[in-house]
Formats: C-alpha cells, sequence, structure tokens
C-alpha cells in the first residue's frame, strides 16, 4: 500500500554537508520524494511539530537545535514509507539503537544531533505533512 511520510534533514545534516548523501539514500531505497524544500524553522512549527515532548526535559534544547540553522523538509511516497524511512534513519540514539549500515549509525555520535527526523505512524505523517505542508493534497 503507497503511503506517505514526512522527513527531515536537521541542521546538523544540513551543516555537515549531508543533504546529498541523505537524499541518495532515500532515492536508491526506491522512496519517491514527493515534496521538499529548504527551510529555516520558525519556532512556532518547532513548536507544534514537537509538541509531545513539551514535558520532556529536553524539550527547550530541542527546539533552539531545530530552529539553529536551515532544515531540508520533505514528503516520501512509496510502499511502507513509513517504516522504510524509519529503516533508513534507524534508531534515535545513533550509538546505542542506530544499525551501523542505517543514516544515523553510519553519521551520527549524539541522540540531539541525530540528523534525520521521519513520522513514527499514519497519525504523525498525516498530523506533520499537514503542518510543514499544507497545501499539499
Ligand atoms: P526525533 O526523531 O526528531 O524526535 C525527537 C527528537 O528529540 C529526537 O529525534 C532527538 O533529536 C531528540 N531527543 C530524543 N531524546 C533525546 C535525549 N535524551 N536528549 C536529547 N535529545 C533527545
Amino acid at each position: 500500500m503507497t503511503e506517505r511520510t514526512f522527513f527531515l534533514i536537521k541542521p546538523d545534516g544540513v551543516e555537515r554537508g549531508l543533504t546529498g548523501t541523505i537524499l541518495a539514500r532515500i532515492e536508491a531505497k526506491g522512496l519517491t520524494i514527493a515534496a521538499m524544500d529548504l527551510r529555516q524553522v520558525q519556532r512556532e512549527t518547532a513548536a507544534k511539530h514537537y509538541a509531545e515532548h513539551a514535558e520532556r526535559p529536553f524539550y527547550g534544547e530541542l527546539l533552539e537545535f531545530i530552529t539553529s540553522g536551515p532544515v531540508v523538509a520533505g514528503v516520501l511516497e512509496g510502499p511502507r514509507a513509513i517504516a522504510a524511512w524509519r529503516q533508513l534513519a534507524g534508531g534515535t540514539d545513533p550509538v546505542e539503537k542506530a544499525a551501523p549500515g542505517s543514516i544515523r549509525g553510519d553519521f551520527g555520535l549524539e541522540t540531539q544531533l541525530n540528523l534525520v527526523h521521519g513520522s513514527d505512524s499514519e497519525e504523525s505523517a498525516a498530523r506533520e505533512i499537514a503542518l510543514w505542508f499544507p497545501g499539499l493534497a
């Protein structure tokens, strides 16, 4: 079944010049990029995006980080796109959870600076796509 998911290349990924490498992995997997742009995240968008983490101790730092520089935001399409993109990204902690071969496993060292984001469910994907790409049907 074709699905859509939302992805971000976070400020650390853009800053480190990993945008091309990450997009190449997305394309090599066979996922289609349905929408994408480089943008500076407004604090209000970041707060809505990460609302479920509002009570976590790292929330303030997370908002600072995600608004600290440009991100690449986009929508991926394909069969089981949500799980496929999460597999490509790897677990949240790039050292303890992300397998070698995944983006975080290959390029990350810290949980906050974990390079990419992916929606974790159909509900999150719908919510995040509506927030970041309200014009997308
Ligand atoms: P992401 O998949 O975008 O979802 C929430 C983000 O919060 C996560 O990636 C990390 O960037 C960040 N995060 C999660 N846990 C921690 C933590 N323990 N310390 C710092 N940042 C975290």
